[in-house]
């Protein structure tokens, strides 16, 4: 049974992506800080596979830490979500961001090498794009210059792991997601907000909850459909099962370029005012929302080509926008 590390594995798309690991076989190690998740996560992923994982508390900025994890634990592949994601708070805190997603990165990349590792995936992310110039987006789109130090982290990222891959015998894969929505059907596992949510979905449901008064609309005087900004919105147990296919491709891998990215979101563009509206169909449930200002630094649209992650892959989605809202909001009734 081949094992896999899973770094920030109790977190949201980690938690997800961990029970379809074991769905498929494969023997998983997790390692997570709980800066942002809770130990629950890990009873949760054992009621709905049957196997407890074992789980290292480990943070990946310390070097001694890894280095014992790695001298005790010989992995097959490893997928690496543990980072620091808020756009917002990174503006105010850079260094955390650059310590945790980057250092991080380059202290789990130094024990890669030493020990002669492969098969890496990396949690990129479409904030690289910024506003693309054409939609969809391809991989080839140019990179924009990162309007956070969140986005900077994933773009460094890349380059770092393109270059262990050009100088040492390491095969990386990064996926860049697009918006990752949605829970687990069981409800036992799903996305955990600290504080107000800044993401939209988290403040749809927490609204519809009766925790938040009113959800803010972030401006409807966009060049699009409604006039509402679009996104790409992918269930989260989609987005899971992108990283099997991405972790056989490395496995089976044989004499294909050592770097590849790839987009992982629906292709469809989903307005806000679209979201409002299927949230409150599935649901039955009345949003409370007024129009407001534009959010500064916020795109206008961004939906992907996942013409490359389809064949390349051989994945695709299989879950609508009204499932994934369902499972947002029944996630939530749970909290
Ligand atoms: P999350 O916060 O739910 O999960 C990250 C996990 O990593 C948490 O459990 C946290 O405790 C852990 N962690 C953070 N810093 C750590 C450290 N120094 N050492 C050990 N563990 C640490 O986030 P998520 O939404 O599951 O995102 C996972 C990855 O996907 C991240 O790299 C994120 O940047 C990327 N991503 C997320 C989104 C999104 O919208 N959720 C979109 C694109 C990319
Ligand atoms: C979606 C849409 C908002 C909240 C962020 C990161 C990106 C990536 C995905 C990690 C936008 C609108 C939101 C609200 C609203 N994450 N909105 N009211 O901005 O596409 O991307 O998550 O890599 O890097 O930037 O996602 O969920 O914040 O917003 O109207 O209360 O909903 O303006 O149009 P976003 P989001």
């Amino acid at each position: 049974m081949k094992k896999i590390l899973v770094t920030g594995g109790l977190g949201f798309i980690g938690s997800h992506t961990v029970v379809e690991l074991q769905n498929a076989g494969f023997n998983v190690l997790i390692i997570d800080n709980l800066s942002n998740s809770r130990i629950e996560a890990l009873e949760q992923i054992k009621s709905i596979t049957s196997v407890k994982p074992d789980f290292y508390n480990i943070d990946i900025r310390s070097k001694e830490a890894l280095k014992s994890f790695f001298d005790t634990e010989k992995v097959d592949g490893i997928i690496h979500f543990a980072a620091l994601k808020s756009v917002g708070e990174s503006v105010q805190k850079p260094q955390e961001y650059f310590e945790n997603n980057v250092d991080g990165l380059v202290n789990l990349l130094a024990e890669i090498k030493n020990r002669n590792l492969n098969n890496l995936i990396f949690s990129s992310s479409c904030t690289v794009y910024g506003q693309a110039d054409e939609l969809p987006i391809t991989e080839n789109a140019p990179l924009k210059p990162a309007e956070s130090p969140y986005g900077e982290t994933k773009q460094i990222g890349e380059k770092i792991i393109n270059e262990s891959c050009l100088s040492n015998n390491l095969k990386a894969i990064a996926l860049r997601y697009f918006n990752p929505i949605g829970a687990h059907k069981s409800a036992k596992i799903g996305e955990l907000p600290l504080g107000i949510p800044q993401n939209l979905i988290p403040y749809v449901t927490q609204t519809a909850a009766g925790i938040r008064e009113q959800l803010s609309v972030f401006g409807d005087d966009y060049p699009t459909k409604d006039g509402t900004a679009v996104r790409d919105y992918i269930h989260v147990v989609d987005l899971a099962k992108a990283h099997i296919s991405a972790l056989k491709r490395l496995i089976n891998k044989s004499n294909k370029t050592n770097f590849e990215v790839f987009n992982i979101g629906t292709g469809k563009g989903t307005s806000v005012l679209e979201i409002i509206k299927t949230f409150e169909k599935v649901t039955n449930q009345k949003l409370n929302y007024k129009i407001v200002e534009r959010r500064s630094g916020d795109i206008t649209s961004a939906y992907a080509d996942t013409t490359l992650a389809n064949k390349e892959l051989n994945w695709k989605t299989e879950k609508t926008l009204d499932q994934a809202l369902l499972s947002a909001w029944k996630w939530q009734q749970k909290q």
